[in-house]
């Protein structure tokens, strides 16, 4: 079932689709923000990084027209600031979503992630009609780790080396809502202070796990 993107606002921030025009604006924030990104920037174990933000563009395009996912550019005052992906959306018995994300380092600290991702969770759950929003980090990603603690997503555990990130597979922690958590939306409850203190709590035996490589079997 193809989703149609909507625009969402909050304040100074929107999100709205990614389109084709948006390649050249997109490719400079990516070159120019190069060392700001690469440490947290999903790559292939099968392929080299491509700076090809068209393809880039029209690959994800697809995936929203397969229903699969909703590619959002983030923008502060009507500034291009960074990009948001709803992936991964199975509908029936999973209901289900995974959200990234990334600003240019010159829109750091202004809140424009969590609005988006308050933004487009509420979507993904009152007019898609998903059940679940899941948002997996790097352990030492401390600047998204404080954006899920804001919106009070929960914490759930560990995934060893889970995703494919700056060239190796990385430990995630991950983090979920299911709507049942939520009386009045994820942003509603951010804006009325009223998001649980310790949702996002990771235990220590997770960091102290997290600290400690899996340990890698050798080939014979
Ligand atoms: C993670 C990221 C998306 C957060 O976005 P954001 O819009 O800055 O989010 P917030 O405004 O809520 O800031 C979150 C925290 O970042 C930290 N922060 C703020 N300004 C910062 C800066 N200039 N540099 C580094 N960290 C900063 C603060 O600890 C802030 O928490 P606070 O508001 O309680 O002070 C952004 O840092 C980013 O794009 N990083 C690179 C890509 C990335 O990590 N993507 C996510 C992969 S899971």
């Amino acid at each position: 079932m193809p989703a149609t993107i909507p625009t969402l606002r909050e304040g100074h921030v929107s999100i709205r689709p990614v389109r084709v025009r948006d390649a050249r604006a997109l490719e400079r924030e990516l070159v120019q923000n190069r060392s700001w990104l690469r440490q947290w920037e999903a790559t292939s174990p099968h392929a080299p990084l491509s700076f090809d933000a068209r393809a880039s563009i029209r690959s994800l395009q697809a995936n929203a027209r397969s229903g699969q996912g909703l590619p959002f550019i983030i923008e502060y005052d009507g500034e291009l600031a960074g990009q948001l992906n709803v992936s991964g959306i199975s509908y029936g018995s999973l209901s289900s979503a995974t959200i990234g994300y990334w600003v240019a380092e010159r829109f750091a600290g202004k809140n424009a992630t969590p609005i988006s991702v308050a933004l487009a969770t509420d979507y993904c759950f009152y007019q898609l009609g998903l059940h679940r929003m899941e948002i997996c980090i790097r352990p030492e990603n401390a600047p998204s780790l404080r954006v899920v603690e804001k919106l009070g997503f929960r914490y759930e555990g560990l995934r060893r080396r889970y995703i494919h990130i700056n060239g190796e597979w990385r430990d995630h922690f991950c983090f979920a809502l299911v709507t049942e958590e939520l009386d009045t939306g994820v942003l509603r409850r951010w804006l009325d202070r009223d998001v649980p203190t310790d949702a996002a709590t990771i235990p220590q035996a997770d960091r102290d796990a997290a600290a400690n490589p899996l340990p890698i079997a050798r080939r014979r």
